[in-house]
């Protein structure tokens, strides 16, 4: 079968393609795209946003936009999608889209390479109506203009209405849509949790893909060929979530824009960490399931899922298993998951809410933690009743600070208690150097948190927020 999708209106369909293939190289190189160059390569790891591409997949009965990062994007994960670039933005007679009008007006743009990448971000938050722009744009970078005139260039854009030659691709995407699991250019794309799961067991050496956060850049960073790759992010049950009284389900394949909406009402500082999750495109792309699967020790979402006391359910054929979270890290580069077996779901425990998570990196926005620290420790009465801290960056893997976790139980939530406890993530950690921090610094970073913790639990208040960017 081939992949089919629309590309700036007109519907494509790709044979012969490896399944492999990013959508930036397609769209770069092949002859039937008359070789669109408008979308700039520039890191080809996702870091850099000159790629950015408007994608649109249904959403219940209507549809959503993204910008979403080509060079990692590969081309059956556009199966059933739309894809608009920015040769796809102004009217078919030259007519520009207000958002390009704008970044003329305003002088956004210089040597003009990130300005593609932009005026997609822009345009997708323009559609959607989206206007926090330091978050939209945190995953665009511009060596040149400067934010400031293309802050004010998407201002500027904001009210003018969508122009009428964006037209709504509801009904050909509804026309496109698929009923069961599909094999595309070697790729297997299932669309139920029973056809996942059968495909899986009967190919365990098979790859599974979520957002290709990761699989991508073994592709276009490692060279890597997959063996037999399996496109997860479609599978219906996989993208659900449950709320009941006792706990909160989210399925393997939720994204974490995802992800950072539905935690907000719960646990505001983890939606916070979110925030700072790579960029608009990592997140609109990156699945909770991918991010606990690769086993990363400095992955963002394990430690304050472990905080929370999250347990991970995994499924093989028919039988599945549970287990806490942070079991199923075992060492660096091993997790507990058996052949043909895959992560179905994560569950949060409800409960009150006390998480506090810090996310220590070089840059603010847009970059992978140096250290990741999360604390959920409840206080009654002034004596503290339950303590889960839990780290990235400190271990080969994502860990709990069970010797200070052990020393706050049961004790009065004093100075002298903080104090006694923070000696201790010595026990618990033996943290390496590397290019992101020293040994030394990742200790001093843990003490330092939980010092804040207690600080800013006597305040009732964060100390820092700093993300203004003044245009
Ligand atoms: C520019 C950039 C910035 C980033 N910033 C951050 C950051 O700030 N914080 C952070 O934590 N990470 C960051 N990452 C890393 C990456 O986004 C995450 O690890 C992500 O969550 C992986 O999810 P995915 O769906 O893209 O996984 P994929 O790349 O699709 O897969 C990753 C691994 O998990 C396996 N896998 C995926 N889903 C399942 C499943 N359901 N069951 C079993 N195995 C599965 C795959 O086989 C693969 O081995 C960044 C990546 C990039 C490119
Ligand atoms: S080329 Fe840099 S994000 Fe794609
Ligand atoms: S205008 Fe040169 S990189 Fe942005």
């Amino acid at each position: 079968m081939k992949i089919e999708f629309l590309l700036n209106g007109e519907t494509v369909e790709i044979a012969g393609e490896p399944a492999t293939r990013t959508l930036l190289d397609w769209l770069r190189e092949t002859k039937e795209t008359k070789k669109l160059k408008g979308t700039k390569e520039g890191c080809n790891e996702g870091d850099c946003g000159a790629c950015s591409v408007m994608v649109t997949s249904l959403d219940g009965d209507g549809v959503a936009h993204q910008t979403l990062n080509a060079c990692i994007l590969l081309l059956p994960q556009l199966h059933g999608k739309s894809v608009r670039t920015v040769e796809g933005l102004a009217s078919p007679d030259g007519e520009m889209h207000p958002v390009q009008a704008a970044m003329v007006e305003h002088h956004g743009s210089q040597c003009g390479f990130c300005t593609p990448g932009f005026v997609m971000s822009m345009a997708t938050a323009h559609r959607n109506g989206e206007r926090n722009y330091n978050d939209i744009l945190a995953g665009n970078l511009c060596r040149c203009t400067g934010y400031a005139p293309i802050i004010r260039a998407a201002e500027a854009a904001a009210d003018v209405a969508v122009p009428d030659w964006i037209t709504d691709e509801t009904a050909a995407l509804q026309a496109m849509a698929r009923d069961t699991g599909v094999d595309v250019c070697g790729a297997y794309i299932p669309k139920t949790l029973d056809e996942l799961a059968g495909w899986y067991q009967a190919n365990p050496d098979g790859t599974l893909i979520g957002g290709a956060t990761d699989v991508g850049l073994w592709v276009t960073k490692r060279l890597m060929d997959l063996t037999k790759p399996c496109f997860i992010s479609q599978v219906v049950e996989l993208g659900e979530v449950s709320i009941s009284e006792s706990k909160i389900r989210i399925g393997a394949a939720v994204t974490m824009t995802e992800m950072q909406e539905l935690i907000a009402d719960h646990h505001p500082d983890f939606a916070e960490m979110i925030r700072r999750y790579g960029s608009t495109q990592v997140r609109n792309a990156a699945t909770i399931g991918g991010n606990i699967a690769n086993g990363s020790p400095i992955g963002d979402g394990p430690p304050a899922l472990i905080a929370l006391g999250a347990t991970l359910h995994l499924r093989k054929g028919s039988e599945t298993r549970d287990l806490p979270l942070e079991d199923f890290f075992v060492a660096y580069g091993k997790q507990d998951i058996g052949e043909g077996e895959f992560v179905e779901a994560v569950s949060i425990p409800r409960q009150a809410d006390n998480l506090k998570c810090y996310k220590i990196s070089k840059r603010f926005d847009q970059d992978i933690s140096a250290v990741c620290g999360c604390f959920n420790i409840s206080v009654e009465g002034g004596v503290v009743r339950q303590a889960r801290i839990a780290f990235g960056g400190m271990a080969a893997t994502p860990k709990r600070a069970s010797a200070v976790e052990a020393a706050l139980m049961g004790q009065p939530w004093t100075d002298a208690t903080i104090k006694g406890a923070i000696a201790l993530f010595e026990r618990d950690y033996t943290p390496m150097s590397d290019m992101r921090a020293s040994a030394e610094y990742r200790l001093l970073i843990a003490r330092n948190l939980l010092l804040r913790y207690f600080a800013e639990s006597q305040l009732g208040q964060n100390y820092t927020r700093v993300l203004e960017v003044s245009p």
